[in-house]
């Protein structure tokens, strides 16, 4: 209603009428008043998923397939290749790994209008007017579960093109806040292109970065410091000793250092004087803080010199200094597509998966984190890039980082069009056999783990880390909410594995599970009726005291019962804790955001 429609004719009307004019001027100022006055708005109603749907009545569990297991070192890493929807397993992860996630690399969908971004099964079209609408529900959802996922110092790095940067640097601002900004890193992806709209060649991608507060990027700081006899047990290093001042500008710095062991002079440079003033000098001498050209034999040095002691340092940036990083990314570093793509045609023989990110690329955001032991999460995976590059900084920096890797098997546009031609369906094994995580992502990663010969013929030595392969699948809900829980427990094994970071099954009985890696036990009962509970304490306690032992009681509660826990007494590095109510609660919370 506009104010100047109605106030021409308002004479003619009653009072009752111009009663509820006002009401409803005073409803839609209102609604002015509380509708969102900056930042990005999109139309929600049209853009439902189809997964929300299909999940209404279920919960989504994890499933380990054995027959795609890679166990080489049990000392090394356990990465995992998760396949399903993202979003149940993101959802799965807010109590897997809730803020436990150090680094997310991921590359969606760019939504470009050219069969590569489907939404509710079918491929976004150029002309589909909610083409921006559907793409911004699509990764709202996620996001906002990602985001739980990072720890305190946690990174998330996206990479997108020119389609949609704004919309997700915006829909970012929102959902992480406009201070956990760091920065847009543009990437070189190919050469200059001709044929292109305007005339203009779009030959850049962009990482938008976001982290949480205490994260802070950098390069580790590689000092050398001397042992010398003259001070033992302090190590120094040797510093520069002027600045970047003229003599006009610190006169007093300006004055000719004599080395009191022979009278040798050393006169101030009149455009970068000393860092240290004719009246401090006595100071820093008697504090050993100047070293001279001949003090040592083994320093080349001409001039005086600072000598700053390791402790010193520590005290100033702590034990593991850094330098800081930079939004550049230097070509020659990390590649560009093309490079991306002659990775794939090494590994299989053939191109297979279009526009794969470099490996170097991938590597070098991944140690922006600085942090050899990280967890990095890449929840649309694609061709396996994060995990292969995951593997590669292990071994050519040291470290124990693990890969999270989740992906669909997502047949690609052209090849599902030519299976549909043949009759073969959506669904079947055969038309399974050609998504991208059947087809491309785990074959590779299995190339990289073993190794693998390259079409010329160069033998490529495997990484050989270890790879668990996990499926998404679904568990009923009930009418009744005990019976839900049972379902779950009976479900949620290879979800504690998971959390636990504890794969290798010593004992499966109906009644209880036990795993055990690398000196930790990880036990689940099962049976809401306290059986298991024996045999597990049996276990338990031939084990020695060092190993670190975990337990998961069934409780149809939040806390475990005092029965429960007293029978595990006296066994040493014990911990006890329920399931399954903490599962259920989470997915209750996140699905009722699923609608939005
Ligand atoms: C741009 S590609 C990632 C390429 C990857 N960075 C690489 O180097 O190979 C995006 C991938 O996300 C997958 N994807 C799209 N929607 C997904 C979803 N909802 N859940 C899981 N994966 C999804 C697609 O199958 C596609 O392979």
């Amino acid at each position: 209603m506009k104010i100047n429609h109605i106030s021409s004719d308002l004479k003619e009307k009653s009072k009752y009428e111009l009663i509820e004019i006002i009401k409803k001027l005073e409803f839609e100022n209102q609604e002015i008043k509380n509708a969102k006055k900056y930042g990005l708005v999109w139309e929600r109603e049209n853009a439902k998923e189809e997964f929300e749907e299909k999940s209404k009545n279920s919960y989504p569990v994890l499933q380990k397939v054995p027959e795609k297991e890679i166990v080489i070192n049990s000392k090394k890493p356990n990465h995992l290749l998760i396949e399903g929807d993202n979003y149940h397993v993101l959802t799965i992860m807010q109590y897997t790994h809730f803020e436990s996630i150090d680094v997310i690399y991921i590359d969606p969908p760019y939504n470009t209008g050219n069969g590569n971004f489907k939404y509710n099964d079918k491929w976004v079209e150029l002309e589909d007017t909610y083409r921006h609408s559907k793409w911004l529900n699509f990764m709202e959802k996620r996001l906002k579960l990602a985001y739980n996922l990072l720890k305190d110092d946690g990174v998330i790095f996206i990479s997108i093109d020119d389609n949609e940067v704004a919309q997700l640097k915006l829909l970012c601002d929102q959902i992480f806040g406009e201070k956990c900004f760091v920065g847009i890193m543009p990437w070189k992806k190919r050469t200059i292109k001709t044929d292109v709209p305007y005339n203009v060649s779009q030959d850049y991608e962009y990482i938008v970065v976001y982290a949480k507060p205490l994260f802070r990027a950098g390069r580790p700081i590689e000092r050398k410091y001397y042992e010398t006899d003259d001070f033992p047990g302090k190590p120094w290093r040797i510093s520069d000793l002027t600045k970047q001042a003229t003599a006009d500008e610190r006169p007093n710095s300006y004055f000719t250092i004599v080395d009191p062991k022979n009278g040798t002079e050393y006169p101030a440079n009149k455009n970068s004087v000393w860092r240290i003033t004719r009246e401090t000098f006595p100071d820093y001498l008697q504090r050993n803080k100047i070293v001279f050209p001949g003090d040592y034999d083994f320093s080349k040095i001409k001039t005086p010199k600072m000598r700053i002691f390791k402790w010193e340092d520590e005290k100033k940036h702590g034990k593991d200094p850094t330098t800081a990083t930079t939004t550049f990314l230097p070509q020659e570093k990390v590649g560009m597509y093309q490079d991306g793509t002659r990775e794939m045609i090494n590994l299989f023989g053939t191109k297979i998966f279009s526009y794969p990110k470099p490996i170097a690329l991938i590597k070098h955001l991944i140690d922006m984190s600085n942090k050899k032991n990280a967890v990095v999460l890449d929840f649309f995976a694609g061709s396996g890039t994060t995990a292969h590059a995951t593997m590669e900084l292990n071994k050519s920096n040291g470290g124990n980082r693990q890969c999270i890797l989740i992906t669909n098997n997502e047949v690609d546009k052209e090849t599902e069009k030519r299976l549909k031609e043949k009759g073969i369906v959506k669904g079947s094994e055969e038309f399974e056999k050609h998504g991208v995580c059947y087809a491309v992502t785990f074959p590779r990663l299995k190339k990289a783990i073993h190794g693998y010969i390259t079409p010329d013929g160069k033998k490529v030595k495997g990484l050989g880390e270890n790879l668990r392969y996990y499926k998404t699948k679904f568990v009923a809900k009930n009418y009744s909410d005990d019976d839900t829980m049972i379902n779950i427990t009976n479900s949620c094994s290879d979800i504690l594995c998971i959390k636990e970071n504890i794969f290798t099954a010593q004992i499966i009985h109906d009644c209880y599970r036990i795993y055990e890696d690398n000196n930790k036990v990880l036990a689940i009962q099962l049976s809401y009726l306290g059986e298991g509970l024996a045999p597990i304490r049996n276990y338990l306690a031939s084990k020695d005291d060092n190993v670190k032992k975990v337990v998961y009681c069934f409780s149809f509660g939040n806390e475990v019962q005092v029965e429960d826990i007293d029978f595990f007494s006296g066994i040493p590095n014990v911990v006890v804790k329920p399931i399954p109510k903490q599962i259920v609660d989470i997915y209750r919370e996140v699905s009722k955001k699923w609608s939005i």
